[in-house]
């Protein structure tokens, strides 16, 4: 009934963080201030919801659009990057999907759901890529497409501007730069697009990651043929109309996160201070950190009521990694703590 490499898979798991500082998933940790909500609220009442989405949202993706300078049919709206990743993989050539690992787990995962090869490159113990190599890779095996995560999750680096570029006007398949990580990063690659390459954004890093919302940039036309495995109606009423309202709040989304920014160097700046703790350098809103044993240290800081992300198992280059994702000052302080109570 259903396939035999489905069955032997398991579901993505969330951990339970009831009652917990949540520093596992990369979210913005400042509510809403008081009186945008209410504002919010109150456009929400007012939101009918008994007929369909607007299913172009061409107003919505022309906003979008002019943050980048560009234009409207330049922009796909994704229920979340993570359905854009799914789309890209659905619509494009044949051929496998190569990824630098450690990366972003959804590259790997949706291509096993649609039985996509997927070329991984090991990235060497300082996350480093080497752009030749993952072409040769790419090349030899065929691939169809690849994903660069930029800065790259879970290891918080942003690869060098030359081996972006390298990569994205030397493969000929599609190149998919991953820009998650934007509000928090010195650069963007939106120079880069092609009809090959292309960006993808989401705003649940900035704040809005209960809405749902994330964006492809690129060339018209390739935007346009992927626009054919969209299903209909993917962005809901709830969101777009949040999303046009937020917007024009943006100025506040972007003080909140370089606040988070300046948290993110603090927190390097303190754990690096600690005997036996390596943080690695970050350009996002977590930080990568190497302790004695992280096994230990993550059920520490769990029984200390704080949730972060435990890599060890994932392998090699992760080796007794946690990641942490930029919290408040206060849950940054706890966190650290508690680092410091278990340090060796
Ligand atoms: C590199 C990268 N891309 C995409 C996503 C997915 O983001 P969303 O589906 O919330 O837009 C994440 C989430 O952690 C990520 O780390």
């Amino acid at each position: 009934m259903i396939r035999k490499d489905i069955v032997a898979l398991s579901a993505y798991q969330v951990a339970d963080s009831r009652g917990m500082i949540k520093l596992d998933a990369m979210e913005n940790p400042y509510p809403m201030p008081k009186a945008l909500h209410e504002g919010w609220q109150q456009m929400l009442a007012a939101t009918e919801i008994h007929r369909y989405p607007d299913a172009d949202m061409a107003t919505l993706r022309q906003e979008i659009a002019a943050l980048d300078g560009l234009q409207a049919d330049q922009v796909l709206l994704g229920n979340g990057s993570d359905e854009l990743i799914q789309m890209i993989l659905m619509a494009c050539d044949s051929g496998a999907c190569a990824i630098p690992t450690p990366t972003f787990v959804m590259y790997q995962l949706v291509s096993r759901w649609l039985r996509r090869p997927v070329v991984t490159l090991a990235l060497d113990e300082n996350f480093t890529l080497d752009p030749q190599k993952l072409l040769e890779t790419s090349g030899r095996e065929k691939a169809a497409v690849i994903f660069l995560a930029c800065p790259n999750n879970p290891t918080g680096n942003m690869w060098p501007l030359e081996t972006v570029r390298t990569i994205a006007q030397t493969f000929k398949g599609l190149v998919v730069i991953d820009e998650a990580y934007r509000p928090f990063a010195d650069r963007t690659h939106t120079e880069l697009i092609a009809p090959n390459v292309l960006i993808l954004r989401t705003f649940s890093k900035m704040g809005w990651a209960g809405l749902r919302l994330g964006y492809a940039l690129g060339d018209a036309d390739t935007i346009a043929q992927l626009n054919k495995v969209r299903l209909p109606y993917n962005i809901n009423t709830l969101t777009q109309h949040s999303a046009h309202l937020l917007l024009r709040h943006r100025d506040l989304f972007a003080k909140q996160c370089q606040r988070i920014v300046e948290e993110r160097d603090r927190m390097i700046d303190r754990l690096a201070a600690i005997d036996g703790v390596t943080p690695f350098p970050s350009q996002a809103n977590f930080v990568l950190v190497r302790v004695a044993d992280a096994e230990r240290m993550f059920a520490h800081l769990k029984a200390e009521g704080i949730l972060v992300k435990n890599l060890h198992q994932a392998g090699t280059v992760l080796a007794n990694c946690l990641r942490l994702t930029v919290g408040t000052p206060e849950e940054n302080d706890a966190l650290i703590s508690a680092i410091e109570g278990d340090a060796p």
